[in-house]
């Protein structure tokens, strides 16, 4: 099994912690946070997950015998890994089966863990590895529990390894990443998640998890983890919490195929929080002398509401998760909606020429430019599969076409699926093995009647992608950006490669095959950004987003939806990878027509681009995006780098407004959307600003002014107070339904 994830090496640091051993209790700790843990009987108890705390005999005492947390008189056992076994059978952990359920080469159904020694290892500067080994009492079976603190964001990473030496293969039917029960901390728990489907991705959804009960999200099935439900949730405990207040505990699993969460309120009041990897349809199969080892949840604490939660991920995510978090992406056009199958090599030199003129930096091409002979990619039944270009619609060649952008001054994309084929496609006819498929079955095919899941657990299958990616990559030369698009679901569930005993594997097998190619390109290629497509949303995974530079936050792309569905995604995911594009009013997908200064405005609140023909603009909204594209440069950093704060939530208002603001907090940017506004009642009260400081004074200037249009704010460049700013407000004026404005924050000193 090949490890994927961040695993740095490094020295530890006097400043975080030593390395080495671990006594029979472990106080982690982050810039605000702590997790305590103790050994008792040979088990690692949680003591604490929450705010600061300085000394774990404390938290020793706090929990004693009798009390809170005890595992002796207490019910519960507040286990850092509940597994199957006696804890489970005397329902001490409250949960039925555990976080891990193995049937042992001998048939054997529990699994006993105890205590093999605790340590820290190595890890980068700025974070705390915590390794806990335990291993089975009776069977040559173990687990490697770790826990990576990291200081500056607040968050913690967990996740477990599996390996052992039993005379055959073991099968586990439950394989949990996290399964940790928390010792009594509330009576009462909220539990806000992400759902939707596509086009309406990141739909937010808040419910009491109430007493005897588990809320269970699933993902759909595999590949496109985030549709459905998108593995993250915020826990507020005690009340739901708000932007800005209340005890949160959020959550996000790093798994790209399908998963599992369960937050169960047992009848005694106590937590449990269960994550992982989905076995699917059966147990996994793990052979002796094989290490597996499970995706990270990633876990943050806040006390000051569910702003901080969001802002602790972002930063995370950007300072040591994602490719590249901290720098900045480009304004680019994208070709899908301006041009869809059908276009000529002038329709794409016309598209570099209009997003040159607006200020654009980058233009991509998506689907249709590939595919030779009758597998020609002119629409979307045929081709995928045959990364090699269409040379009908594109007669000079790739390198050719780079070299266009090249001379105009932008950087090029290109759009692949490589995960999928089309059965009628010249690698299907060579090797029509290499697909996903149940050999007694008719074989199910998706989009365009024809479109099938290549086979990631094969090496071979793996290796031939590779090769096509590497080909392209090298004919076009200086290609800057990939698009990874992914639009099907495991439609059959069934691998030539695997044997007929593992075809269960195949649900974990895909995603840790998936993620070897996706290093292999990213190790032969640094500096190409890849955008996680997947039918736009799919892949808000923190899984797959390792590898990624961004995502393509939805196929909806009406800009009054994409309101929503951008809160939706910021929750957990920051902005600087929340691809945002301006396109064509009637909207493709809705229908609706909202002003082009509104589509602009929500566009800038990601990372903004176009998805349209600018050939077909007029020229007045061509000098509208000229000067909005140069202000969106200008605060590209605030946006992309700095901090979100949510202000006016669209779901409970007829507007909604949020605001990002840098660290040094010397630049903020404001924006605000009218959804549905009634005239003359429903006047927005001022919006008390956020994550700015209140002794520095700051110049307010509103952008994407329309001509003629009278400013939204009554201050328009003057200078204003920070304490001002925040406990005044700023009282901004909505006139019709999508009226929209935003406000740029420059400190004076
Ligand atoms: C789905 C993506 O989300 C779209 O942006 C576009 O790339 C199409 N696929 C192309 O087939």
């Amino acid at each position: 099994m090949k490890r994927y994830g961040v695993f740095f090496a490094g020295m530890c640091m006097a400043a975080t912690a030593w390395c080495g051993p671990v006594g029979s209790e472990y106080l982690l700790q982050t810039k605000n946070t702590s997790l305590a843990f103790a050994k008792e009987e040979g088990t690692w108890l949680l003591l604490h997950y929450g705010a600061k705390i300085s000394q774990i005999e404390d938290a020793r005492l706090l929990a004693s015998k009798g009390f809170a947390g005890d595992s002796w008189l207490g019910y519960r056992k507040p286990a850092t890994y509940s597994v199957n076994g006696a804890d489970t059978y005397f329902e001490k952990t409250g949960n039925k089966f555990g976080g891990l359920a193995v049937i042992h080469a001998d048939g054997v159904l529990s699994t006993e863990l105890a205590d093999a020694g605790a340590e820290t290892v190595a890890d980068r500067d700025g974070v705390t590895h915590l390794v806990i080994r335990m291993k089975d009492t009776v069977y040559p079976f173990t687990v490697q529990q770790h826990f990576r603190a990291v200081y500056e964001s607040d968050v913690v990473e967990t996740w477990v390894e599996i390996t052992h030496t039993e005379s055959a293969p073991v099968r586990l039917v439950r394989m949990d990443s996290a399964a940790l029960v928390f010792p009594l901390i509330s009576k009462r728990f909220y539990v806000m998640t992400l759902t939707g489907e596509w086009a309406s991705e990141g739909q937010l959804v808040e419910s009491p998890l109430a007493l005897g009960q588990t809320i269970s999200l699933t993902s759909r099935s595999g590949i496109r983890s985030a549709f459905g439900n998108n593995a993250s949730f915020m826990l507020s405990l005690d009340t739901p919490a708000t932007e800005t207040a209340g005890r949160v505990i959020g959550g996000a699993l790093a798994w790209s195929g399908a998963w599992t969460i369960g937050l169960r309120h047992d009848q005694i009041d106590m937590l449990s929080i269960h994550a992982g990897a989905d076995t699917g349809s059966g147990a996994y199969v793990l052979d002796p002398g094989k290490t597996i080892v499970l995706p990270k949840l990633m876990l943050t604490f806040s006390d000051q509401g569910k702003g901080q939660v969001s802002r602790n991920f972002h930063r995370w995510a950007r300072d040591i998760h994602i490719h590249n978090g901290n720098s900045s992406r480009p304004v680019l056009l994208n070709s899908w909606e301006g041009a869809y199958f059908t276009f000529t090599e002038k329709t794409l030199t016309d598209m570099m020429d209009g997003v040159k003129e607006m200020g654009g930096e980058m233009f991509v091409i998506d689907d249709g430019w590939f595919g030779r002979g009758e597998f020609a990619r002119d629409d979307d039944r045929r081709g995928l599969g045959d990364w090699v270009l269409n040379e009908k619609k594109l007669p000079h060649g790739l390198e050719w076409l780079v070299n266009q952008t090249k001379d105009r001054g932008l950087g090029f994309g290109i759009w692949v699926e490589p995960e999928m084929a089309n059965t009628a496609s010249e690698l299907v006819k060579a090797h029509p093995d290499w697909v996903l498929r149940e050999k007694t079955r008719a074989l199910r095919q998706g989009r365009g009647g024809s479109q099938v899941v290549l086979d990631m657990t094969n090496p071979a299958v793996r290796d031939n992608i590779f090769g096509q990616l590497d080909a392209i990559l090298q004919s076009g030369k200086r290609i800057d950006y990939i698009k990874w698009d992914a639009n099907a679901s495991v439609m059959n569930v069934g691998s030539t490669f695997l044997g007929k005993d593992r075809q269960a594997n195949l649900w974990f097998d895909y995603t840790t095959g998936l993620y070897e190619l996706l290093s292999r390109v990213r190790a032969k290629y640094p500096d190409v950004m890849i955008n996680a497509c997947s039918s736009g949303g799919g892949h808000m995974d923190y899984g797959f987003l390792h590898f990624a530079d961004e995502f393509w936050t939805s196929d909806n792309t009406d800009a009054r939806q994409r309101v929503f569905i951008q809160w939706g995604a910021g929750q957990f995911y920051p902005a600087c990878m929340m691809g945002s594009h301006v396109t064509v009013v009637p909207n493709h997908q809705t229908g609706r027509t909202t002003p082009l200064k509104y589509r602009f405005d929500v566009a800038m609140s990601g990372r903004m681009g176009f998805e349209l023909h600018p050939s077909k603009m007029t020229a007045d909204e061509v000098a509208f995006a000229k000067n909005a594209v140069a202000e969106y440069k200008r605060i590209r950093p605030v946006v992309q780098q700095g901090d979100l704060y949510r202000l006016v939530s669209p779901w409970q208002n007829s507007y909604a407004s949020l605001m990002y603001a840098s660290s040094a907090k010397d630049h903020a940017v404001i924006y605000v959307y009218g959804l549905n506004r009634p005239i003359h009642s429903d006047y927005p009260p001022p919006l008390l600003l956020q994550g700015i400081d209140p002794a520095k004074r700051y110049k307010v200037t509103e952008l994407t002014r329309e001509k003629g249009k009278r400013p939204h704010i009554p201050v328009d460049g003057k200078v204003l107070s920070g304490d001002a700013l925040k406990n005044v407000g700023l009282p901004i004026r909505l006139g019709t339904e999508y009226d929209s404005a935003i406000f740029e924050l420059t400190e004076v000193k």
